[in-house]
């Protein structure tokens, strides 16, 4: 099966979990709305790589891990699109979960796919006791307090903030979770992928806030110049697009000169290369500015 297939198949199958008897119809209709299409399904590709680059002896395991972190990244989206987030109306090019169901169905779809990734994990990951245990913790803390999701959100509540914390807290600590709980999935070390996760999160972070500042609404499917109208800080703001560009490119390299030793480095490399390639529609902007 392909990436893209073991994904779909175990998002599916979580989805429809929740969506079963007694669910209320119009809770249930959100999060598929939420979930289906999606987007670039980043995350848990890097985590599927990872197990991949790791033997994926455990191939059901991977696949509960790498679900897990996109369900909690589409809850991600949908609160902080809330208007006492970003206020922002379009997602993927459809109107925004609270603009289609409404902000309560918004917060408890939210509140419910966090919860589902972690059902998932019990459920799909019991076969490997051993592991889920780290699965679960690096879930928890890439997600919550003090420096998961939820952290780099509360930073927007604070006078002054660090960019790069910032940055690593809201974005890099989930890509951390997918290269450590792909590794943790097919129970090799989780430790030697932590930088890769922090810095192609990091990296993302700021093509994101370029992206923000140089693209439209059609392109991006997702409202433009929102970094500025919500006064958030941002890698374009700190640095310039030109300081921005570089420092993508150098987290970019560094993340690349961070994939550890093992068989499947050289495919690593390719998809970090094929995702900054992916980001970068900045060159004949960006050479203007
Ligand atoms: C959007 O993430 C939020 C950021 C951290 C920049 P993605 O760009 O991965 O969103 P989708 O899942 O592809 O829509
Ligand atoms: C990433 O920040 C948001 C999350 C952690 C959910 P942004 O606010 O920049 O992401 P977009 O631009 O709305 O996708
Ligand atoms: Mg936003
Ligand atoms: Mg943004």
């Amino acid at each position: 099966m392909s990436l893209h297939d073991r994904i779909e198949t175990t998002l599916v199958a979580s989805v429809k979990r929740g969506q079963m008897q007694p669910a209320p119809p119009r809770l249930a209709a959100a999060l598929d709305y939420a979930l289906f299409p999606g987007g670039a399904r980043v995350r848990p590709q890097i985590c599927l790589s990872v197990a991949h680059a790791c033997g994926d002896d455990a191939p059901q395991v991977a696949n509960a891990a790498a679900a897990s972190i996109e369900l909690i990244h589409c809850a991600s989206l949908i609160h902080d699109d809330l208007p006492c987030f970003d206020d922002a109306a379009i997602r993927r090019g459809k109107p925004s979960v609270h603009v289609a169901f409404g902000e309560e169905l918004a917060v408890l779809a939210g509140d419910a796919l966090i919860i589902m990734a972690f059902e998932t994990l019990a459920k799909d990951a019991a076969t490997a006791p051993d592991r889920l245990a780290g699965l679960v913790m690096s879930l928890a803390r890439m997600t919550g307090m003090p420096r998961g999701i939820c952290a780099g959100q509360g930073w927007e509540s604070e006078k002054r903030v660090d960019l790069s914390a910032y940055h690593q807290a809201k974005t890099g600590s989930l890509f951390e979770a997918a290269t450590q709980m792909g590794a943790l999935a097919a129970g090799a070390d989780p430790e030697p992928w932590a930088d890769l996760g922090a810095l192609i999160g990091e990296a993302y972070q700021v093509a994101d806030d370029l992206r923000d500042t140089l693209l439209d609404e059609t392109e991006l499917g997702k409202p433009a110049g929102q970094d500025a109208v919500c006064d958030r800080p941002n890698a374009v703001a700190e640095l310039g697009v030109k300081g921005a560009m570089r420092k993508l490119e150098d987290t970019l390299s560094g993340a690349i000169a961070s994939i550890p030793s093992c068989p499947g480095e050289a495919e690593l490399c390719a998809l970090v290369q094929a995702q900054a390639k992916r980001l970068s529609p900045l060159g004949h902007a960006a050479a203007n500015v």
